[in-house]
């Protein structure tokens, strides 16, 4: 009987749409649903008897997924009516305030609603529709459109497409995969990781390199984990380096608080980043927990008065945080999760490459020669186009000096890179991970092209990269007890051609 309801239910979901379902006029934390938008004054203000005309719509920001699960993935688009002020001439003088209700002084409030449909296909040629929904987004939640596409099978890939309901006025077709299920014995997952993106910095021609060469399963942005600057720069728990958690910060920010500001920019990325699911499991190769380390809990960040204190402390490194690492290393060994065991941490925003055994400094005896004393494994990517922590020109020699004083101060780093942007991709199996470290000639231009820095392997249960760390020798960088040699040897992703690149290198 409850079976036959819930079928009913979902077939008339089928036929009108839903605010409901766009998940984005919900709270971004399950645990302040009060953060959510009214969906009831929402529903008031619209008229549906009197919907926008179809071709005054435009899908005006392509489309995303995320937050796979195995039944379950979160898709994304932006519809807008992209002429909504258009006629307006009406000049805005002097101040406004902050929440104005006012709707006709500047260009008439539309009433009509915006209702867009998603599809999900089984096939390249979008033939095969096996999940869709019509959903409302509204200037509420800036036109944004995220909803859950279910009735899914595991680790399966689909492509998927939003049109404006009743229309041809199409977004451009997404490709994405599902998780396996929990038990799933997969023997293979490959996924790419990414951080540090800053468009005034550069081409993001990274992301196009693994769709180019269809080398990985999962993208992390797309499991997305933010930093501290999705708020404002260096946001922390109290405030961020523009804005101090006090009456005369307030004023001068216009009467927006701490927290105030906070909350809008939480939103805003609510709204445009396909998220809620923060752990995940890829069949029974990969638990993964996103842990957030930046925004909720730091007491204290670069406030650009006390930046010195702050480089003393190691502010934005695990180092900085030595009583959480010290907690988490002794959970790893009272667990007994030290031994023969697969400990990864991933992780990227430092602008620069790193390849670490993880060991327990001034606790547990480790030997870099051999790795033995390890007890996991540490990644840490460079960035897509933000720039080099040693300076944005810096050249390529300069840079691997840097990378060399750097390996050598520190026993556990076996690989330290400065010099490309890039990104990696970790491949795991049964039998072992492999990190695959890839860097960009230049970001400058747009193109696909790219150059294989260095390759490491982490045997299963092993806990500490295999020896020699990288097969002994790395495209750049500094490799402890290895080599580095420049081949500039370069792929483009786009024909699948190599050559040697010879970019002016010190222009990223
Ligand atoms: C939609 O976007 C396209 C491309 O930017 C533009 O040419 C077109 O005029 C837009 N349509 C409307 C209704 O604004
Ligand atoms: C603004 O538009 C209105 C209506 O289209 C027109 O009557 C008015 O002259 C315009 N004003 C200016 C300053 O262009
Ligand atoms: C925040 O407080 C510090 C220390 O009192 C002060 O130097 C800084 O100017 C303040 N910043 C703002 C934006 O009010
Ligand atoms: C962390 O552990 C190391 C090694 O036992 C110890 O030297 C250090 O004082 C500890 N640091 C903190 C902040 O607990
Ligand atoms: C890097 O070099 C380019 C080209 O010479 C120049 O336009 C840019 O300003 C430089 N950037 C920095 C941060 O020095
Ligand atoms: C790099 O270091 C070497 C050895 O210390 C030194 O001879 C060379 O001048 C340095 N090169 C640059 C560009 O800093
Ligand atoms: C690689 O490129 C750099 C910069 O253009 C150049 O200095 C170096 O000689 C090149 N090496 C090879 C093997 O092509």
């Amino acid at each position: 009987m409850k079976l036959q309801l819930t079928s009913a239910i979902a077939l008339a979901s089928a036929a009108s749409a839903s605010w409901t379902q766009n998940i984005n006029y919900h709270s971004p934390s399950e645990h302040h649903p009060s953060l959510g938008i009214s969906i009831h004054k929402v529903v008031k203000r619209n008229d549906l008897k009197s919907p926008w005309d179809p071709v005054k719509l435009n899908l005006t920001r392509g489309v995303a997924s995320g937050d796979p699960y195995p039944n379950s993935v979160i898709l994304w688009t932006r519809v807008g009516p992209s002429s909504d002020n258009g006629k307006s001439n009406v000049t805005v003088e002097g101040t406004a305030p902050l929440y104005s209700h006012e709707t006709g002084e500047y260009v008439a409030a539309s009433k009509a609603p915006v209702c867009v449909e998603y599809k999900v296909y089984k096939d390249k040629k979008l033939g095969n529709v096996v999940d869709s929904v019509k959903i409302y987004t509204s200037s509420d939640i800036d036109y944004t459109v995220k909803v859950e596409a279910k009735n899914l099978k595991p680790y399966t890939k689909y492509y998927y497409q939003f049109n404006v309901c009743n229309s041809n006025n199409k977004s451009p077709a997404g490709r994405t995969k599902t998780t396996p299920n929990a038990d799933d014995g997969v023997t293979k997952v490959g996924i790419a990781i990414y951080s540090g993106s800053n468009y005034p910095f550069g081409f993001f021609n990274a992301y196009g390199n693994t769709v180019r060469k269809d080398s990985v399963d999962y993208v992390f942005p797309w499991i997305p984990v933010w930093d501290d600057h999705e708020v404002a720069d260096n946001t922390y728990r109290d405030g961020m380096s523009e804005l101090n958690n006090t009456e005369q910060s307030f004023v001068h920010n216009g009467g927006v608080a701490v927290g105030q500001h906070k909350m809008n920019a939480v939103r805003a990325y609510f709204e445009w980043i396909p998220i809620p699911q923060r752990t995940f499991s890829i069949g029974k190769l990969i638990g993964l927990v996103m842990p957030d380390t930046h925004q909720y809990d730091r007491s204290i960040t670069d406030l650009y008065w006390n930046t010195d204190y702050i480089h003393e402390i190691s502010n934005d490194a695990w180092d900085g945080y030595m009583s959480n690492k010290n907690r988490t290393l002794q959970h790893l060994y009272n667990n007994n999760i030290n031994n023969n065991n697969n400990n990864i941490f991933l992780s990227g925003d430092s602008h620069a490459s790193w390849v670490s055994d993880l060991m327990w400094l001034e606790n547990k005896p480790y030997d870099p020669t051999t790795g033995a004393g390890s007890i996991g494994v540490e990644f840490g990517g460079s960035a897509v186009t933000s720039p080099c922590p040693y300076g944005a020109n810096i050249s390529l020699a300069t840079a691997n000096n840097y990378s060399a004083i750097l390996q050598t101060a520190n026993p556990e780093l076996q690989w330290q890179g400065l010099y490309y942007r890039g990104y990696y991709e970790p491949h795991l199996s049964k039998k072992e991970m492999s990190a695959n470290y890839f860097g960009m000639p230049t970001v400058v231009n747009r193109d696909g092209w790219e150059i294989s820095l260095a390759k490491f392997t982490v045997k299963a249960g092993a806990n500490k990269l295999q020896r020699p760390v990288a097969g002994g020798k790395v495209e750049s960088g500094s490799l402890k007890g290895g080599k580095t040699v420049q081949a500039n040897a370069t792929a483009d992703t786009g024909s699948g051609k190599w050559f040697v690149s010879h970019e002016k290198l010190e222009v990223l």
